[in-house]
């Protein structure tokens, strides 16, 4: 076994795969409900956009921790994976009628909605189902974050949510309606954020919206302020559960929550990020003019986050404990853009061995595709290693 990985146990899949350390989520897990066990009235719903592998949900779904969805097809596999539909919470600009009638079949937390157009349809489809639809206002709070610009929605030039403006006519629309409920708002900034100090502008920003609300006799349940907590992705080991301390602290501290009042988060990221790798093999090294190429049997198929944010993932050669060689790390698939790594100085590399990219939990396999006719890869958590043997 080298370093945290069983690789002997690897040797025996076929790669490319997804492993997922399940000690490392349960120790994430339990670091999560520590924290908001300090507080009245937090709660977390896993963002399960991240990674929905069904083995790797059943394990955050034990740990009592509701959902986050954006489809269907999530509050399907949510459901399936043993979460309690009272803590699935459903956001997305674009809800087809069949998924806001599951959700409505379900009887889910609450529907996030983002416009009054969608809050029209919601009220027809309950009342249709005599039901009556609990709804929270995803509100663009207009702060920015920290992160790439790919993944910040909380800007007003992003397509998520209703403008500050429209929110009270919202409201008071939604109380005009009989089969809605208003029970809260909803805020997202963005993804990757290391900056608590972007947090602690999205609980000012959301401390005056109160304020406003107050003055008009507007009650506000329910506070979610989704998710965005980044990991080290230089760093892998160093710090692989992220500081939640510091995170739960930002809002206990800056939020100005009223008496009764609910406080939600979506943490997706920072809740599997660290727990996964994707395991490649090196099928051919090759030395070109300028460089020498480390060519792998995974693809941008597999984890497109570097072809697509340029995002940096750590990389080891698990296998060999040669000296270090330089390497360009590439992929199969016909595209320049599929390179996980240039110029990084791994173990010196041979056809057949194995290699981690790191932190690859989340936003990994689910965002796999069948690019080139490729199988999507399999995942593979601790246990299921185990009980191969
Ligand atoms: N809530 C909402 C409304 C969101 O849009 C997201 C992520 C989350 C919660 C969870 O955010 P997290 O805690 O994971 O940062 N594919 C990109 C990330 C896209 C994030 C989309 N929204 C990536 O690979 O970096």
């Amino acid at each position: 076994m080298k370093g945290k990985f069983p690789v002997e146990k690897f040797e025996k899949v076929r790669t490319p795969f997804y492993y997922y350390d399940t000690d490392l989520l349960r120790q994430t897990l339990s670091a999560i409900n520590s924290e908001t066990g300090k507080y009245n009235d937090f709660y977390v719903h896993y963002a399960i956009k991240a990674n929905a592998n069904p083995k790797v949900l059943k394990i955050i779904s034990q740990s009592g921790l509701g959902a986050d969805c954006v489809s269907g097809g999530e509050i399907q596999r949510c459901l399936e994976t043993g979460f309690s539909p009272k803590k699935i919470v459903y956001a997305g600009v674009g809800k087809a009628d069949w998924e806001i009638n599951l959700g409505l079949d379900k009887n889910i937390f609450c529907f996030n909605v983002e416009s009054v157009a969608e809050l029209e349809v919601i009220n027809e489809l309950a009342a249709k189902k005599g039901k009556v639809a609990r709804v929270c206002f995803r509100i663009n709070p207009d702060v920015g974050a920290h992160t790439n610009a790919k993944i910040t929605t909380g800007l007003a030039e992003n397509k998520f949510g209703i403008a500050m403006r429209d929110m009270e006519p919202a409201i008071a629309e939604a109380a005009r309606m009989e089969n809605i409920k208003f029970v809260g708002l909803h805020f997202h900034i963005g993804s990757q954020i290391l900056d608590m100090g972007d947090f602690s502008a999205l609980c000012n920003r959301i401390n005056n919206i109160l304020d406003e609300l107050d003055k008009k006799h507007i009650k506000v349940e329910n506070i979610n302020v989704g998710g965005g907590l980044g990991i080290d992705y230089q760093h892998p080991n160093r710090m692989p559960i992220p500081d939640f301390e510091a995170y739960f602290s930002t809002y206990a501290r800056h939020l100005k929550l009223r008496p009764g009042q609910k406080l939600h988060f979506e943490l997706g990221r920072s809740v599997v990020g660290q727990m996964g790798s994707l395991i490649t093999r090196c099928l051919y090294v090759k030395q070109g003019t300028a460089k020498q190429f480390a060519i792998v049997d995974a693809g941008m198929s597999d984890l497109i986050r570097p072809a697509l944010y340029q995002a940096y993932h750590k990389i080891e050669n698990i296998t060999s404990d040669e000296p270090l060689s330089t390497y360009d790390v590439v992929g199969p698939i016909c595209e320049s853009s599929d390179v996980f790594a240039k110029a990084i100085d791994i173990n010196k590399t041979h056809r057949g061995d194995l290699l981690a990219i790191r932190s690859a939990g989340a936003y990994g396999e689910i965002m796999a595709s069948q690019y080139n006719c490729r199988k999507l890869p399999e995942g593979y958590i601790t246990e299921d290693l185990v009980e191969n043997e």
